[in-house]
């Protein structure tokens, strides 16, 4: 069920049986030679929408833009600062809780955005340790959970890809876009095959280090099918783990 699909009866209907939430949250940087500029915001919303359909849960807008300063040397890269964000977040979440939610569950596809994200929890939470005593407010629980990080992904990033899955612009990710996506799919050559591993402070910096903006990876490697059997390992873990979010 998406928010943005639904009448605002329905979303009041919703509200009486839940008051949970799915926001996908990605990224819109550069992933390597064959990966699309939208691979972690699309990823965070094909799960988003996956899980949302099992569990019967409502799906937030997509945050498309994230926390991608670093890519920003690669044409089509774009960032939110990371104060930016945090307000884009407490704005979101704060919107939402006013008509009753109170479960928030971010499934990221952007390990960038992990810090940023999790600062912006703090700040929530710390509008209402900081409100005057007696105050109102509702109580809120937000939680990020990373795709890639679902026990499901990590074991087949190992059984598909090896030691070529990398941490930027990896075969696991690149196949979800292309199973989501099959007519965006591209061929490049990785050369050399594998990217180099290392770290990074400012765009400049990452684009001299990884020129062809891959950290380590082989996307090569990526295949539609290979993303359908992703989604599909995935999508379990994440249900499992938003029911049990919304239980505590
Ligand atoms: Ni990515």
């Amino acid at each position: 069920m998406l928010l943005h699909l639904c009448t605002w009866a329905e979303v009041e209907a919703y509200l009486k049986r839940s008051t949970g939430i799915i926001i996908p949250i990605g990224s819109t940087e550069q992933h390597g030679p064959n990966g699309l500029i939208g691979t972690d915001a699309i990823c965070a919303e094909v799960f988003a929408r996956a899980v949302g359909d099992a569990a019967d849960a409502l799906v937030a807008p997509t945050i498309s833009v994230g926390m991608a300063q670093h890519h920003l040397g690669f044409p089509g890269s774009m960032t939110l600062r990371p104060s930016t964000l945090i307000a884009v977040i407490g704005d979101m979440v704060t919107s939402l809780s006013r008509h009753g939610f109170d479960r928030f569950f971010f499934i990221n596809g952007h390990g960038g955005n992990v810090a940023t994200v999790t600062a912006a929890f703090s700040e929530i939470y710390a509008e209402n340790s900081l409100a005057p005593a007696g105050h109102n407010r509702p109580s809120i629980r937000c939680t990020l959970r990373n795709w890639y990080e679902a026990p499901a992904a990590k074991r087949l990033s190992r059984e598909l890809f090896g030691g070529e899955e990398g941490s930027h612009a990896t075969p696991s990710e690149v196949s979800v876009t292309f199973h989501a996506y099959p007519d965006a799919v591209k061929q490049a050559e990785m050369s050399p095959r594998v990217a180099p591993n290392g770290s990074f402070t400012d765009a400049a910096d990452y684009r001299s280090r990884f020129p062809d903006g891959r950290i380590g990876s082989n996307p090569a490697l990526a295949s539609a099918a290979h993303g359908k059997t992703i989604m599909d390992a995935v999508v379990p873990d994440l249900v499992e783990s938003y029911r049990a979010f919304l239980a505590a």
